[in-house]
């Protein structure tokens, strides 16, 4: 099977990372960006169109200020720095999620400065924040309701926040944990799973390669024989 057009990632273990250093969670925060830039940058170069990240779910909300604060000062630090970077590499950078759930200077500084990336066309960076799979369901299913819509799995597909993507292809997991949590729930339908034992900070650019050269030695029938 030829390289996947669209791969998402949910980037799980940076607490526990932290945790064998005996550091605080937000130094496995810091190190889970550094290898979430790192990753992208070689999925972009492998010349994979479409990647999507899964930075902060709707019920990671719920974790303790202290931890939260750490993260949305990495994304401002993120939202911020890398937005030049994006740009010069013609990546077109996407937030999905429900924003209203953050503090509104973040919220406000990742809508301005994600725009700045609009007509990148080498590359399709997303990232989930704030985000579930069952609410974008259930907000796409309200919407088709209001406007008094019937759906198809093509229009129903083009309602979600990811509509107007590519099928995704291949979903990586980090940190032992062998579930989706929620995240991309309508569009893994059929998308190949991996699923890593590293911790998201250890998972380097040759491990990607592994899920990726595993992806392409899977046969993908969608349910036909
Ligand atoms: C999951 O690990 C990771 C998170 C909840 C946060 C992810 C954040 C980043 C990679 C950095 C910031 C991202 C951007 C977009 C700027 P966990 O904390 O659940 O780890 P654990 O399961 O080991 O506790």
């Amino acid at each position: 099977m030829s390289l996947p057009r669209h791969i998402a990632i949910i980037m799980d273990g940076n607490g526990r990372w932290a945790k064998k250093r005996l550091l605080p969670r937000a130094a496995g925060h810091r190190a889970g960006l550094k290898r979430m830039i790192s990753l992208t940058e070689h999925v972009f170069e492998r010349g994979i169109g479409y990647c999507t990240l899964f930075a902060l779910s709707a019920e990671n909300l719920a974790r303790p200020q202290e931890e939260l604060s750490a993260i949305y000062e990495l994304f401002r630090a993120y939202f911020t720095g890398q937005i030049p970077v994006l740009r010069e590499k013609g990546i077109a950078l996407r937030v999905i999620g429900d924003l209203s759930l953050l503090p509104a200077d973040v919220a406000a500084l990742i809508e301005e400065n994600t725009k700045k990336t609009e007509g990148g066309t080498r590359g399709n960076l997303t990232v989930a924040i704030g985000y579930g799979g069952r609410q974008d369901i259930l907000s796409a299913c309200n919407r088709a309701v209001r406007e008094g819509r019937e759906v198809t799995a093509e229009t129903f597909g083009s309602m979600l926040s990811t509509g107007g993507m590519p099928e995704l292809d291949l979903l990586i997991r980090t940190g032992k944990e062998k579930r989706i949590s929620n995240f991309l729930l309508y569009e893994a339908a059929y998308a190949e799973l991996y699923f890593s034992e590293k911790l998201f900070p250890d998972f380097t650019a040759r491990d990607l390669d592994r899920a990726i050269g595993e992806y392409e030695q899977r046969e993908r029938r969608y349910g036909k024989v």
